[in-house]
């Protein structure tokens, strides 16, 4: 650190010479998260100072937070749910299996997770000193039931089903696992960090959320589909109980205990979360949602015209797309300034993300620059 004062002036120099180093948003298709709505960015700068670690100083926002769960079990069917906002789905999960663990009180446990989790859990088996199984997969890239069934044994504390995998946008079949949660008494969590501000704005039913008995926790992140600023994650379960075995005592702050994972924690991304959900309502959920899946049905349709598959249909705004030499057809496209990722093996793929920054445009100069990268290749 320097010893001398740098002007003000001369530090926001510096600050906007890095800032332009970064990329913007209009050519990702690489990325869950996306700009966040104006009025998320309002509410983000008017509870910068705000600690929602400390609720008595700041009972206003802590309000806030409460309000949002509310609005978030409602979404998830289940009212009463209770909750916190984390700092994203790593975190969510992270408690969500802490809880469950905690819970259950049983010693070198395990959990059952589909081998399309994020690896979120593979720092959860890390951190909590925990095994982590993953549970096949099927033809659809769904978790295998059969699969599950066979790795559960008397010291699982929790099964996990996604609700939007990562790669693939797959929901798994929450239901039949919940059936299985219940008859072994084990916690299910539901991952729906991406899924969940998609599904419940989806045409059909999907069964999934606290509708489905036997789904303990549910994780959902507002920074992603949610459009809310960063660090914005949801964690809901269905009762107190389980959301208490995450409490310590606090002894120097204005509430006795405490559930969340960090201390201090900012309450400008509650105050996002919840002006977003209260300006948009569920109408202008299903409009983002909307315009999100036009763009994916536009990409495969683009895609199957050039001779490209997907790999799986999509389900919500995820796509792959089967190409004959994925690394090098994702490095030829960044080298033309389009961000997107791979799947990983045994189901390489390229991998697109419709978020609500891309356009009709740059779908089709996409699409143009691919077919061009594949026929050479090809
Ligand atoms: C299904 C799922 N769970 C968890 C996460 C982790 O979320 P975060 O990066 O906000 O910690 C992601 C991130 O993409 C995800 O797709």
């Amino acid at each position: 650190m320097r010893e001398e004062a740098l002007p003000e002036e001369e530090v926001m120099r510096i600050l906007e010479e890095m800032r332009s180093k970064d990329l913007s948003y209009g050519r990702f298709f690489s990325t869950m998260c996306t700009l966040p709505h104006p009025i998320a960015v309002r509410a983000h700068q008017m509870f910068l100072e705000t600690n929602l670690g400390d609720p008595g100083l700041f009972p206003g926002v802590a309000e806030i937070e409460a309000r949002t769960v509310r609005m978030l079990g409602e979404l998830l069917g289940c009212p009463d749910a209770v909750g916190y906002i984390s700092t994203g789905g790593t975190e969510s999960n992270i408690q969500a299996i802490r809880a469950a663990r905690n819970e259950a009180g049983i010693k070198d446990a395990n959990i059952v997770v589909p081998a399309s989790a994020h690896f979120s859990f593979d720092k959860i088996g890390d951190l909590l000193c925990l095994e982590v199984r993953k549970a096949e997969l099927d033809e659809s890239l769904r978790v295998d039931l059969e699969s599950v069934r066979r790795l559960v044994d008397e010291r699982t504390v929790a099964l996990v089903g996604i609700a939007g995998t990562t790669e693939f946008g797959q929901v798994d079949p929450i239901g039949d696992l919940a059936a299985l949660a219940l008859q072994r008494k084990i916690h299910l969590h539901v991952d729906a960090a991406f899924g969940g501000f998609v599904l419940p704005f989806l045409d059909g039913e999907w069964a999934w959320d606290f509708r489905v008995k036997g789904v303990s926790s549910i994780t959902i992140d507002p920074h992603k589909m949610g459009l809310a600023t960063i660090p914005a994650g949801g964690l809901l379960f269905r009762g107190q109980d389980c959301m208490s075995a995450l409490e310590t005592e606090t002894y120097y702050l204005t509430k006795a205990r405490q559930a969340s994972l960090t201390g201090t924690r900012s309450g400008a991304a509650a105050a996002a979360t919840y002006a977003v959900m209260m300006h948009l309502g569920q109408k202008g959920f299903r409009e983002t949602v909307g315009y999100c899946m036009e763009l994916t049905r536009h990409l495969v349709t683009g895609a199957k015209q050039i001779g490209i598959e997907p790999f799986v249909e999509p389900v919500m705004n995820v796509v792959t797309l089967k190409v004959p030499d994925p690394a090098g057809v994702r490095e030829e496209l960044m080298r033309r300034d389009w961000h997107v990722s791979m799947t990983r093996e045994p189901h390489r793929a390229l991998r697109l993300i419709l978020m609500r920054h891309m356009t009709h445009e740059n779908v089709d100069l996409f699409l143009r620059d691919l077919g061009d990268i594949c026929t050479k290749s090809g």
